[in-house]
């Protein structure tokens, strides 16, 4: 067995008990009240206006819909995820932008996911990375699952949006390290992409250094546990950009709350998502 594919194993195999005992066995404990109220919390839309001169003029005033971190299975099903499909819809945005973990363990969720997923739609697309949880599994079936229901999966790559003078949307596979990040964003080519989607959020430091206006990442899920006054303070340590918006120069990061998550719990943390309308000032 190859390196990658034995680290995704371990990886799965510390997920699936992590799963058991963190949420099963809790939320069976309390017969079921963890993942009811959690799955009841009303789903939040984040709107949000960002200026950059580094965004094209052609573009200005887009609205995008940025959804992340489904982790759609036991604690996120069918009923749930149509809420977030709707509340997407409703935000009739130019572009949608899904920026990983799709899936919470298992890609053989997918194919339920991917149909219902498929009923976004924007004029400029709705595109994809995959996020850590993507890569427990099967990553290759959760990608080949977006483009089968046209989304339109990056992975390490950039393609325009709207045509040949299109927002040139980049989007990187997941990576652990600001330095991994950084390499993924290279193998999208050497233009200043206008728009990145990554899981990490680390991922905008490579993205500032090259003047890119918007990354949009999860990850986090906001912290799940935060303080009401202050969003940042919140229980991801590991994370310098852990929750909200950040700015740097010309360069925006969002990263969203998500709306799901592998443990049922949030507190002053909201599942959201987030509509971010881009200027040119
Ligand atoms: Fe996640």
């Amino acid at each position: 067995m190859s390196e990658p594919k034995r680290r995704r194993k371990l990886g799965y195999h510390t997920a699936t008990l992590r799963h058991a005992f963190l949420t099963k066995l809790p939320d069976a404990l309390l017969r079921g009240s963890l993942r009811a109220r959690h799955v009841a919390q009303p789903i939040e839309i984040a709107e949000h206006c960002f200026a950059s001169p580094h965004w094209p003029r052609d573009f200005d005033g887009v609205r995008i819909a940025h959804l992340s971190d489904i982790h759609y299975g036991h604690l996120l099903g069918e009923e749930r995820l149509m809420q977030a499909v709707d509340a997407v819809r409703a935000v009739r945005a130019d572009l949608v932008a899904i920026t990983g973990d799709l899936v919470d363990l298992s890609a053989h969720e997918a194919p339920l996911l991917f149909e219902r997923l498929a009923l976004l739609t924007a004029r400029l697309g709705v595109f994809v990375v995959l996020g850590n949880h993507d890569h427990l599994d099967h990553p290759r079936i959760i990608v080949r699952g977006a483009r089968d229901a046209g989304l339109i999966p990056l992975v390490d790559e950039s393609v325009r949006a709207g045509g040949r003078d299109g927002l040139l949307v980049a989007g990187i596979d997941w990576a652990t390290s600001i330095p991994a990040c950084g390499q993924r964003l290279r193998k999208c080519g050497t233009g200043r992409a206008d728009l990145l989607l990554a899981h990490n959020p680390k991922a905008f430091v490579a993205a500032e250094e090259r003047g890119i206006p918007l990354t949009l990442s999860g990850h986090t899920h906001g912290g799940q546990v935060a303080r009401r006054a202050n969003r940042r303070h919140n229980l991801v340590f590991t994370q310098r950009l852990s929750a909200g918006h950040y700015q740097v120069r010309d360069s925006h990061l969002y990263v969203t709350n998500g709306v799901g998550a592998w443990f049922p719990l949030r507190v002053n943390c909201p599942p959201e998502i987030a509509v971010i309308e881009m200027r040119t000032r």
